[in-house]
């Protein structure tokens, strides 16, 4: 992975990245605040051996300072010194309990214990400390007492508080700080984690490596993410020819007719895996761009199941391609002039069929085709998802080149083998996909695309400008 792609990967799950760390450093704080404050209280004790240590009878091998110390540490952790804590104090804690809360701790290259108390209760942490101390101390004179009245005495270890507890004033938990931390930390970390693993995961289409790569197919343009806006046509981006978008389609006009340079290209579909990717838009920009160029061109709305171009260019479909089909209007009733863009016309779908895969596989279909073909320089068909219908594989059977439309982070790789398997199938030409919905926080293709910001209405500036211009001139249409 290069570091293009883990910027990239960041990008796309930004929000995640952003609030994950966030959320988990606020519960911590939340909880920090809840939990009750534990104060700590410490008693020192020195621990004098009976003998210097290095004198003790070599016999009996050698006993460091620290074992000493450890002894006392554990003896004075014991059931009996703590069950009289417990008496003497009225804690009525349980010994594990109150075992909790007590640690005692040799302190290194030295003779000195440390012994910690915690409780939620400063004073109630000083007292067992203290109590605690006192009451070993005791134990241990007695057990001594016992041992050193015998003929042959011997020399008693001596204890000493060195520095009795004192009523701590601070808690030592929770340290709201620490924990806030930890818990962005580790949120971002997990963030990070969740972030890569869903891109491992994710099925979507984001570049043309994806496509080239994975799918063999070539991408013949790049069509960015734009918001439709409120006014009549406003899908039409292609209209404003100064804006980005219309520069967009202008590549991809490029593209399509380069792609086949050797046949002549007339009739080109335009589907697509599944609903909503971008059909519809991309064959009406296209059909605009192509005219725009000067070439007499046809768009044939052959979307019966959700058809829309009528919707798009503010138009009426009661007669249209099924009716041509069916014989039942001409050609000069079916298709309609599209205002302000001359050179280009529209076949609206006309009256849904109730066999649409029927009517567009049949040979009266071929000839109204040909028909077309013959009276105009491109046809360009919108059609259904070739993964719901059978219809656009019929279409694509017949024409001469198919694109295919694929939205950015949404298609997915099965979906669109499928799609791209059942166009080979019928032997259909794909020249290329589109990639459309391209958003310029993907970080891909942001040259020359990536700058294209909506206006807060939805409308892009540059466009808002030219559907102004555009009503001016064609009065009828607003
Ligand atoms: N480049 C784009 N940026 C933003 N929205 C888009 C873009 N292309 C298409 N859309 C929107 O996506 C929706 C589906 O588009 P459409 O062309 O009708 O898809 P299809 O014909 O594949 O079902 C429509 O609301 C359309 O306005
Ligand atoms: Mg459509």
């Amino acid at each position: 992975m290069e570091l293009s792609r883990y910027i990239q990967v960041l990008r796309q799950r930004l929000w995640m990245v952003i609030a994950c760390p966030l959320i988990a450093a606020l519960a911590a704080g939340i909880v920090s605040f809840l939990l009750p404050p534990v104060y700590e209280a410490h008693v020192s004790l020195y621990i004098k051996p009976a003998q210097p240590i290095s004198s003790i009878d070599p016999t009996t091998g050698q006993i460091t300072s620290d074992q000493v110390l450890r002894t006392y540490a554990d003896w004075m952790t014991q059931r009996p010194t703590l069950d009289s804590v417990d008496t003497q104090l009225g804690l009525g804690l349980r010994y594990e309990d109150l075992l909790k809360k007590i640690t005692a701790t040799p302190q290194p290259n030295t003779l000195l214990l440390d012994v910690a108390v915690q409780d939620t209760n400063a004073t109630v942490a000083r007292d067992i400390a203290n109590q605690l101390v006192a009451d070993f101390i005791d134990t241990v004179k007695k057990t001594q007492a016992a041992a050193t009245q015998g003929a042959n005495a011997q020399p008693v270890d001596n204890l000493v508080i060195t520095a009795p507890a004192v009523t701590p004033d601070k808690p030592v938990s929770p340290n709201k700080t620490l924990n806030v931390t930890i818990a962005f930390a580790a949120g971002l970390l997990l963030a990070l984690g969740l972030a890569f693993l869903l891109d491992y995961l994710d099925q979507s289409i984001k570049g043309d490596d994806d496509l080239i790569e994975r799918l063999g197919l070539i991408p013949i343009g790049h069509i960015a993410w734009i918001p439709v806006g409120k006014g009549k046509r406003s899908e039409l981006v292609a209209l404003d020819t100064q804006s980005p978008s219309s520069e967009a389609f202008k590549a991809l006009r490029t593209g399509v007719l380069f792609s086949t340079i050797e046949q002549q290209l007339k009739a080109i579909v335009i589907t697509s895996a599944e609903t909503g990717e971008g059909k519809s838009r991309t064959a009406a920009n296209l059909a605009i761009a192509l005219a725009q160029a000067g070439h007499k061109t046809l768009l044939i709305d052959a979307d019966f199941r959700r058809p829309s171009q009528h919707r798009i260019f503010g138009k009426i479909r009661n007669i249209g391609l099924s009716n041509l089909i069916l014989q039942d209007a001409t050609e000069s009733d079916a298709i309609t002039s599209v205002d302000g863009v001359p050179n280009m016309w529209l076949l609206p779908s006309g009256p849904t069929p109730p066999n649409p895969s029927e009517l567009l596989g049949s040979p009266r279909m071929l000839e109204v085709m040909a028909k077309l073909w013959h009276d105009f320089s491109y046809v360009i068909v919108d059609t259904p998802p070739v993964n719901a219908v059978t219809d656009s594989a019929i279409l694509a059977a017949s024409a001469n080149a198919t694109i295919l439309v694929v939205e950015q982070g949404k298609t997915t790789f099965p979906a669109l083998k499928h799609a791209k398997e059942m166009l080979e199938r019928v032997k259909a030409n794909t020249i290329g996909a589109v990639m459309n919905k391209v958003r310029a926080s993907s970080g891909a293709y942001s040259y020359g695309y990536g700058n294209y910001l909506p206006s807060p209405n939805g409308h892009p500036a540059k466009d808002r400008a030219a559907s102004e211009s555009e009503r001016e001139s064609h009065p009828a249409e607003t």
